[in-house]
């Protein structure tokens, strides 16, 4: 019996809601596969600062040091809205990404034929839809100094710089390049060569990483094509690679192909195993406590969990299969029911997860 901890963050909001979905669906894996799952809970964000006066507590930091990899829900909230920005809940999950070093984002993006419905793209563009972004987390705009606001001579202005060393490119393109190996051998390469300094160093070291992996096939698109290319012909896609900011705007345009936020999953990697993963909503304050939110985007990240930190491949397959056959049998929760004429069962949060357990064990008997 293996034995993997796993430090698992509830958050606010809806965050505990989903987890509890989440983690139900991994001990099962646990329990069918004969894995031992050291599950541990921490606080963080708004619960942290309630509780401990701070958004990521040292507890929860050790835990997370320690851990094989982390389940977060969300964090976040009009209650702690107001504070300032180093005692936000979301200062702790930059400090983790910080942390431990997690430069890789991965976002996988499919479409569920079941879902077409509350997609706004039309179903005959959808077909296929199966790509994964692969977005530099930790460097460019976002982090590049000097950065501020200045005052010279009477006038004011702001900075923001776009940096990116040579090694920082290497290390992420090395991470699109692995993941094209085991899905249709694809990397699109998104940049703005025609203008920015920092893109023309990222294609020149993208194509030298690419000369290592012959099996794939390397494409160099512009950031503003590509934006187009996900609403016209998303299917064509499969890795897509891309810096912090392009990143973060084409992977909330590709979000909105599968029809609901609570669909989608995360995974946050650095040199090592271990990963950070999440669904990629907020707390949704909106809807929280009321046991309508949608966990599959919790539960997709536990599959995410056990294929890149723990190396379960079998185990996330199995996941990803079992939520594939619950959407096809129209199960739904509020967010993916209303007005869907694919829906045949209105589901709460609760009875989502226990449907996926359910269809996780139905599977795992099948095969056996
Ligand atoms: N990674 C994170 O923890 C994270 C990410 C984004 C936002 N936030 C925080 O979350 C709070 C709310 O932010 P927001 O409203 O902009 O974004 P949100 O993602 O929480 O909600 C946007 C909309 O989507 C709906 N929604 C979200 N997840 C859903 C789910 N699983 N099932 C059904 N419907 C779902 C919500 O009800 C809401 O109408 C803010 O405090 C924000 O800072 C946290």
């Amino acid at each position: 019996m293996s034995g993997f901890k796993i430090a698992v963050l509830p958050g606010d909001g809806i965050g505990p809601e989903v987890v509890k979905q989440g983690v139900k669906v991994l001990e099962t894996i646990g329990k069918l596969f004969h894995h031992g799952f050291e599950i541990q809970f921490g606080l963080i964000g708004g619960a942290a600062l309630d509780e401990k006066g701070v958004p990521l507590p040292d507890e929860t930091w050790e835990l997370c040091q320690k851990a094989d990899a982390i389940l977060l829900g969300a964090v976040g909230g009009p209650k702690w809205d107001d504070l300032p920005s180093h005692m936000r809940p979301e200062k702790a999950l930059l400090k983790l990404r910080e942390g431990l070093k997690l430069f890789a984002n991965i976002r996988p993006v499919k479409f569920y034929p079941n879902l077409a419905f509350s997609s706004p793209l039309k179903e005959n563009l959808l077909k296929g839809v199966d790509l994964v972004i692969v977005r530099e987390l930790t460097g460019g705009l976002y982090f590049g100094k000097p950065k501020g606001r200045f005052e010279e001579n009477g006038k004011v202005y702001a900075v923001d710089t776009m940096y990116y060393t040579y090694e920082e490119i290497e290390r992420i393109a090395k991470v699109a390049f692995e993941l094209a190996r085991n899905r249709k051998k694809k990397v699109t390469s998104v940049d703005k060569a025609n203008v920015l300094e920092t893109s023309r160093l990222w294609r020149e070291v993208v194509q030298k990483v690419a000369s290592r992996y012959p099996d794939i096939t390397l494409e160099h698109m512009y950031v503003d094509n590509c934006a187009m290319q996900l609403v016209k012909n998303p299917a064509q896609f499969d890795v897509i690679l891309t810096e912090n900011t392009f990143g973060d705007i084409l992977s909330d345009e590709a979000a909105v192909i599968t029809g609901s936020i609570g669909m989608l999953p995360s995974a946050s990697l650095g040199e090592g195993l271990k990963g950070l993963y999440e669904p990629i909503h907020g707390s949704a304050p909106d809807i929280a406590g009321m046991n309508i939110a949608n966990p599959l985007g919790t539960i997709l990240s536990v599959a995410l969990l056990l294929r890149y930190s723990l190396r379960l491949e079998k185990e996330a397959n199995a996941i990803e299969d079992a939520v594939e056959k619950v959407i096809a049998d129209g199960f739904m929760t509020k967010d993916l029911y209303l007005n869907n004429p694919s829906a045949k069962k209105l589901v709460s949060t609760e009875e989502m997860g226990d449907i996926v357990v359910e269809y996780v064990k139905r599977e795992y008997h099948r095969e056996e």
